[in-house]
């Protein structure tokens, strides 16, 4: 419960990991002796915030997630801790028919939806605070970092085409938090088009209704290659 509104948080962890390209799926590899995606949860479940989560994971390791849950569930008994109810769902064969697959178990009471990669296990608490205030307020917001680097616009011969401004360009991170029905709708019309993106707030841009980009953090990284697994090591590390 967030200042009277019930949250839920789909977390999408049902990709392969072909870019990490280890034998283990990226979602079970291990960081300080944790699972990736036990870092992912934590903050989620440490905010009290959340009613509600969702993991969608790959068919093939339901048993691994079940037995992650009941886990979790019992180490929250043993704290006193109230913890949201949180469920497996299968994944689709991408991102957003993953996320989609998810929306589908959202509780009836459910106002607002977070939606947070599984591979991005250094999300803090005051990220997630302030995606939820500007939701609040927007009814739509991307977690965001300002770019360091100068971007390029490539023509098809591989030349630069032109230089944006840097100082209007942001990477997007997650989480990206809506409204329940501006989300669904947003969706609903994506799957019939036929739409495709790499984020949630694409369709909703799509959908013709402003998002607001809110600051994150840049160790906020999706654990992509394996010297991303390095690197979130060592930040778990010095930060944790
Ligand atoms: N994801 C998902 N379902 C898919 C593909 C991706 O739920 N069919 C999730 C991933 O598990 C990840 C998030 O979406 O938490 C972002 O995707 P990405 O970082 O690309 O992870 P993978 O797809 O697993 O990695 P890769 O692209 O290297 O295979
Ligand atoms: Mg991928």
């Amino acid at each position: 419960m967030y200042e009277n509104q019930k949250i839920a948080v789909v977390i999408p962890a049902a990709g392969s990991g072909s870019r990490m390209g280890t034998k283990e799926v990226k979602t079970f590899l291990k960081l300080k002796g944790r699972d990736l995606i036990e870092w992912t949860l934590a903050p989620f479940l440490e905010s009290g915030w959340i009613d509600q989560i969702i993991i969608v994971g790959r068919k093939q390791e339901e048993e691994r997630f079940e037995s992650l849950l009941a886990q979790i569930r019992s180490q929250g008994i043993e704290r006193g801790a109230t913890y949201p109810q949180m469920k497996f769902i299968p994944g689709g064969p991408n991102r957003l028919v993953s996320v989609y697959n998810g929306l589908g178990q959202l509780n009836e009471d459910i106002a607002y939806v977070m939606i947070h990669d599984g591979a991005r296990p250094l999300v803090s608490i005051e990220v997630i605070e302030r995606s939820l205030q500007d939701t609040l307020k927007h009814n739509a917001s991307v977690i965001c970092v300002p770019v360091k680097d100068t971007i390029k616009v490539a023509n098809d011969e591989q030349f630069v085409d032109y230089t944006p401004d840097r100082s209007r360009l942001f990477l997007i991170q997650t989480p990206q938090s809506f409204e329940r029905n501006l989300l669904l709708r947003a969706y609903e019309q994506a799957m019939l088009e036929g739409l495709t993106a790499t984020d949630d707030s694409a369709l909703v841009e799509a959908f013709g209704h402003p998002v607001k980009l809110t600051l994150g953090s840049y160790n906020n990284f999706k654990v992509t290659t394996p010297e991303d697994l390095l690197l979130a090591e060592r930040l778990l590390e010095d930060l944790i």
